[in-house]
């Protein structure tokens, strides 16, 4: 960017359009305080693509769900600050909140009925969406909804809208609710494993034209995955989370091509690439611990390799070749 851009941009559009600075969002539980999240930092660009990656009951949906507002009892921020487009989310109304999801920020879910209504036809509930956060026509609705069935890659849209959920297959299910969190043209979109239940060819698809789109119209994404090998061609940055807690996070090439934290090491090792083809893959050894019985100090010790008496204390985010890495001993 050269100067005249910087200086002709406010400060406004300078700041990072998310930051999420020591969130923690606990569930009181009769068995005791479960730490779902506990201590996150994220920061996103305007546009950034960011891969949320780590194994199941790591956090990442309450991460994702604590951005939208959508923490119910017993769950509640216990601590932290989330400043979206240098707005409070965190002490923000829940009318205002309501009117920024859906507006500025959408979630595209695992489950695409999560999004949408089974009795209703597609336009309807498009037209809905559209007409809920803006005042045009119908007709001027039902083209938004076209355009974004269009957009998503839905052959023969205007049959489609006419449809019910249920005559569509599972793919083409979520690529209308992909559409329908496309279709207000959102700066923030977070997406949890949308993809997963889908066949792989189909995920592909998908993946790629969700990129297209934020690419052409400079929308951020957050997209939440255990499968690191989903995020490695779409995201601009990873973030690997480990017990309610980021542990390592980079430009996605180099973290990829050097792992720094021995548990972005394991998950590398263990996705299936043409270099490990006919050897048997790596797995990380033991299971993820209990978030009412975590092992003292640092999370995944009893799991490392590279475990030593330092980690029986917490090691703190340290600023290291460009990543924030939590740990004591990382593959330098
Ligand atoms: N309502 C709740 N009450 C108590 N604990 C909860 C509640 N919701 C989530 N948790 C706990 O919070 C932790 C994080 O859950 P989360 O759904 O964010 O995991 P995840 O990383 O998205 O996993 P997955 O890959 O399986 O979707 C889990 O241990 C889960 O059991
Ligand atoms: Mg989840």
């Amino acid at each position: 960017m050269d100067v005249t851009t910087m200086k002709a941009m406010t400060a406004a559009e300078c700041q990072p359009l998310l930051s999420i600075k020591g969130l923690k969002t606990h569930f009181e539980t009769r068995a005791g305080i479960v730490k779902a999240v506990d201590g996150v930092d994220i920061e996103l660009g305007r546009g950034e693509i960011l891969g949320l990656v780590g194994e199941s009951g790591s956090g990442k949906s309450i991460t994702g769900f604590s951005i939208l507002g959508l923490i119910d009892p017993p769950g509640r921020i216990a601590d932290g600050s989330i400043t979206y487009d240098g707005r409070d989310l965190v002490s923000m109304g829940e009318e205002d909140r309501r009117q920024l999801r859906g507006n500025d920020i959408a979630m595209i879910f695992q489950d695409p009925s999560m999004t949408l209504n089974p009795v209703l036809r597609i336009d309807t509930q498009m037209i809905e969406t559209v007409q809920a956060h803006a005042n045009v026509s119908t007709a001027e609705a039902r083209q938004r909804a076209r355009d974004a069935l269009v957009q998503v890659g839905i052959p023969s849209p205007d049959e489609r809208l006419k449809t019910y959920p249920y005559e569509l297959s599972g793919g083409m299910r979520q690529r209308v609710a992909i559409a329908i969190a496309l279709i207000n043209s959102p700066k923030l979109i977070i997406a949890d494993e949308p993809t997963t239940a889908l066949d792989v060819s189909i995920q592909g698809q998908i993946i790629h034209e969700v990129k297209k789109l934020c690419r052409k119209t400079g929308t951020a994404l957050i997209w939440i995955t255990h499968d690191l090998a989903v995020v490695a061609g779409l995201a601009d940055r990873i973030a690997v989370m480990y017990a309610g807690r980021i542990v390592e996070t980079g430009k996605t090439a180099d973290l990829i091509e050097r792992p720094l934290h021995p548990y972005t090491k394991g998950l590398i090792d263990s996705v299936p690439s043409h270099s490990t083809r006919g050897r048997r893959l790596h797995q990380i050894k033991g299971i993820t611990p209990s978030l009412l019985n975590l092992p003292q100090g640092c999370a995944f010790r009893e799991r490392c390799e590279k475990a030593t008496k330092e980690c029986l204390v917490a090691p703190k985010p340290t600023l290291l070749a460009g990543r924030l890495v939590r740990c004591w001993n990382p593959a330098l």
